[in-house]
């Protein structure tokens, strides 16, 4: 169900789940691409007159409030961006958000604070996230709608995301219906040859995807840490880069696979590698079968980037998901910045490219491309991942409450 199938809101109390799980350096959001993303449901909800409640998180508290997740640079900028007064109501569903709520007016708008504040939020509990949520859809004398948008968070069984769909009518927004058409159209019939780039930090975050991709893709062409466990397992000593060895027969297991199916493996030939994890470290480009024993690995080497490049021009279909190396350090963004002229030039030629995950989204940004060079730019990391499925995501979430290793500060 779509925004339309709600009928006319004007007046009613609409709860909506987005994801602004955005980047932060102390309370400053680096990169506000998925509050930007929101938008259009937003708008579209308080133009039709709606009263609009919205639910968020930001990175991974424990269950209790903590001042650096709060969500109140977003209310800022969600405000900025609307044009319009967002109220930051103080908690979940207390005396608060209550207050907040009730004081709504047609076309106005409330944000409450994060909701993994509440412990409930990512419970494995059942009757705890159904408490949750039956106390979100009571606020302002009762919700009349839930609204899905939060596509970066869909695939999650959370109170704010799955259970409140089982008590209230609801409708996917605009951003989550785009999404799926966007990346329905790589996975269900893509135009061949179909590459796959997968780049990020560790092969366990992806064994799913790359056991199905194994199963769809032509090309998978490897970088980010990741690499590093590809590496080990055909033999090769990577020194002190990221290695998960636990992993290793696994990704011999998908080497294997790869050769059975006839899928092409494409991992670096060569590395830049740094004596230590720092910006101004001294490195070096060596090849990929001798990284010294004291170095550590953070990009991929400009001959590997050439041919990731060509790989790239030679597909109809390119789906990217996780940096080659630590863009964010200028020394060890060029595997990341190269993929990402790759995919526009392939664009450019009418290839269908998706740029999909947070991590890859932030970066095509923070590196200054244009959007619009890109078919799509997901705002989903491990949604955009589980949509790689054969199933649809929301009929398949999962509860992930541990810490995400590859959130630093908030995110
Ligand atoms: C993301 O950043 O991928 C989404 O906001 C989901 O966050 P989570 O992985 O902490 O559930």
């Amino acid at each position: 169900k779509t925004l339309a199938d709600l009928g006319d809101l004007r007046g009613r109390t609409v709860l909506v789940r987005s994801d602004f799980n955005v980047p932060l350096d102390g309370t400053t959001i680096t990169d506000d691409g998925r509050i930007r993303a929101a938008l259009p449901t937003l708008q579209a909800l308080l133009d039709g007159g709606a009263k609009v409640v919205v639910t968020a998180h930001l990175g991974r508290p424990k269950g209790a409030p903590e001042e650096k997740y709060s969500l109140a640079p977003v209310a800022a900028r969600l405000g900025e961006l609307l044009g319009q007064d967002v109220a930051l109501a103080g908690d979940l569903v207390g005396e608060s958000a209550q207050a907040t709520v009730a004081a709504l007016t047609d076309g106005s708008l409330a944000l409450l604070e994060n909701v993994r504040f509440d412990a409930r939020e990512t419970s494995k509990v059942d009757a705890e996230r159904a408490e949750l949520a039956a106390e979100l859809a009571a606020l302002g004398g009762g919700v009349d709608a839930f609204v899905s948008d939060g596509f970066g968070v869909v695939h999650r069984k959370q109170a704010s995301v799955y259970d409140v769909a089982q008590i209230l009518p609801h409708a996917a927004g605009t951003l989550v219906e785009g999404e799926v058409r966007a990346l329905d159209r790589a996975i269900s019939d893509p135009e061949r040859p179909y590459a796959v780039v997968l780049g990020g930090s560790k092969v366990s975050d992806k064994l799913g995807v790359i056991a199905n991709l194994l199963e769809k893709a032509d090309t998978l062409l490897i970088g980010g840490g990741m690499v590093f466990t590809f590496l080990a397992a055909q033999g090769h000593e990577v020194g002190k880069s990221l290695l998960e060895t636990d992993q290793i027969e696994t990704v011999r297991g998908y080497l294997a696979r790869a050769e059975e199916k006839g899928v092409t493996i494409v991992l670096p030939t060569d590395i830049v590698a740094a004596e230590a994890f720092a910006a101004d470290a001294a490195h070096e480009v060596v090849a990929a079968d001798a990284i010294p024993a004291d170095s550590l690995g953070l990009d991929i080497g400009p001959e590997s980037a050439k041919a990731f490049a060509e790989a790239i021009t030679a597909s109809r279909t390119i789906v990217w998901n996780g940096p080659m190396g630590v863009f964010e350090m200028d020394a060890f963004a060029g595997g990341t910045r190269a993929v990402a002229q790759a995919l526009v030039d392939a664009t450019a030629r009418g290839a269908f490219t998706i740029v999909g995950g947070g991590d890859s989204a932030a970066a095509v940004r923070t590196l200054g491309f244009d959007e619009a060079g890109f078919s799509h730019i997901s705002t989903g990391g491990g949604a955009s991942s589980s949509c790689s499925r054969a199933r649809p995501c929301p009929a398949s979430p999962c509860s992930r409450t541990e810490e995400d290793p590859k959130m630093s500060n908030s995110r």
